[in-house]
């Protein structure tokens, strides 16, 4: 039997792309090596958002020389964001002349049809396309996370925020069919799924290439019967509608949680950043969210070291954190993206100066966490399992809001709703007992 190992870095786009590919080779009859050295295809889904992504990517296929030198029918195959940049395919083939198939973002779904040309020709195979193609529906797929289920439902960008490369590598949105996306939901819900996550670059855009919107769709995935939760993202603050609130707030299947980035807090920065929504425009969006689910769990993307960024929109920053006390925030050092409007740009930030500021964010947003963790002490909660932690030697999972609890338990919890008291809190997870 052949067997196939994939490595993927960055988002969750990637992480369910990836599953694309597994489906595609468990179709040719493939299965998955539990070890990189006993495959027979390894796949690499890079990311290129930031340059250490990109980084990790290089050295990991640079180790595999060693290997493809003692191992000859060994397939390595590039895949992903990182080849889909401008003369990438060819610097990587040059740089590593071993690797066999080189693919982009929009011709994964042909991926059955690269490895049977790479099996029956010696030369390597380099396919990128340049635009994108139609949507492809039906590609295969081999789910990785459950209980949660991910489920594209648009792809590309068309923001150009100016530090980010997603719209010169994935293209221009173009959104599934709705009644595509509620067939493939409702198919997971029977399969006994209990979690679908959204996932589009900008979810708040969906549809507009079609005539329906993203309330539209949340509503009919709403309709769907069974217990199942359902999360999406990314959301773009400028494009947060108010009739998408109301639908959120009116579904019994969507989690009290919303990833809204907001990449900085200063309105000059934003504007430099192509935003396109000011500080204040903001606060009136979380203002919008609160107003209808009081208790709704707001995360972000924060981003510090943009050019030009001064002390004062550091603290601008600062202070949009303190003023929103978000459930949880992911935070970048600004890193250069070749061909981005921003990578030109006069007045960059120095590292140093950076990761002062990323260490003083972190330190707030951990506090900011400690503090709402502790709002949950012998509180009772529900929790979705989803894993056993080998380490700690717990089940865990998340409630609505995506607060991660750890739990001990003597069955095989994961893909089963519990409820849990909390006993202990820490940073921003909790450890709990399990109550009947
Ligand atoms: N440098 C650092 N962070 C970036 N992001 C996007 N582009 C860059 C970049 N060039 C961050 C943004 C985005 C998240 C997915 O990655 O915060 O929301
Ligand atoms: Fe990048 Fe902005 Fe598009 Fe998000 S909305 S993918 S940050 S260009």
């Amino acid at each position: 039997m052949k067997q196939y190992f994939i490595i993927t870095y960055g988002c969750q786009m990637n992480i369910h792309e990836s599953e694309k590919v597994a489906g595609i080779l468990t179709s040719l009859g493939y299965t998955e090596a539990k070890d990189q050295n006993d495959a027979d295809v390894i796949v690499f889904n890079t990311c290129c958002i930031r340059k250490n992504a990109e980084d990790r990517a290089d050295g990991n296929i640079g180790a595999l020389k060693k290997l493809k030198k003692k191992k000859k029918d060994l397939i390595i195959a590039i895949g992903g964001c990182m080849t889909q940049q401008k003369d990438y395919a060819e610097y990587l083939h040059n740089k590593f002349p071993f690797v066999d198939i080189i693919f982009g973002t929009h011709n994964l779904e042909n991926f059955k049809d690269l490895l049977l040309k790479k099996l029956s020709q010696k030369k390597s195979v380099i396919d990128i396309w340049e635009k994108e193609g139609p949507i492809v529906e039906g590609t295969p797929k081999t789910r990785t996370s459950y209980p949660n289920a991910w489920v594209n439902i648009m792809y590309g960008c068309n923001n150009f925020c100016t530090y980010c490369i997603v719209p010169y590598v994935r293209g221009r949105e173009r959104s599934r069919k709705l009644v595509d996306i509620v067939n493939e939901c409702k198919g997971l819900v029977a399969d006994g799924y209990k979690e679908i996550t959204l996932l589009g670059q900008n979810v708040n855009s969906y549809g507009k290439d079609l005539g329906v919107d993203f309330a539209d769709l949340i509503n009919e995935i709403s309709k769907i019967e069974g217990k199942f939760r359902l999360r999406f993202m990314t959301n773009h603050p400028k494009d947060l509608s108010e009739k998408l609130v109301k639908a959120l707030a009116e579904s019994d299947k969507t989690c009290r949680s919303i990833h809204l980035p907001i990449q900085s807090g200063s309105t000059q920065i934003l504007k430099a950043m192509n935003r396109r929504y000011t500080r204040d425009d903001y606060f009136d969006k979380v203002e919008l969210v609160r107003k209808y689910m009081p208790d709704m769990a707001i995360t972000t993307d924060i981003m510090v070291g943009f050019p030009n960024e001064t002390e004062q929109d550091f603290l601008y920053t600062m202070d949009v954190v303190n003023r929103v006390g978000f459930a949880g925030a992911f935070t970048f050092v600004y890193s250069p993206r070749e061909g981005t409007p921003a990578a030109k740009m006069e007045g960059q930030i120095p590292e140093e100066v950076s990761k002062e500021r990323i260490m003083k964010l972190i330190d707030l947003q951990n506090s900011i966490n400690k503090k709402q963790s502790q709002l949950y002490l012998n509180k009772t909660i529900e929790i979705l399992c989803e894993g056993y932690d080998d380490k700690k030697d717990m089940y865990l999972g998340r409630d609505t809001y995506g607060r991660m609890a750890y739990f001990k338990g003597d069955n095989n919890y994961i893909g089963k709703f519990v409820n849990i008291k909390i006993t202990k809190t820490g940073g921003i997870s909790l450890v709990g007992q399990l109550v009947d």
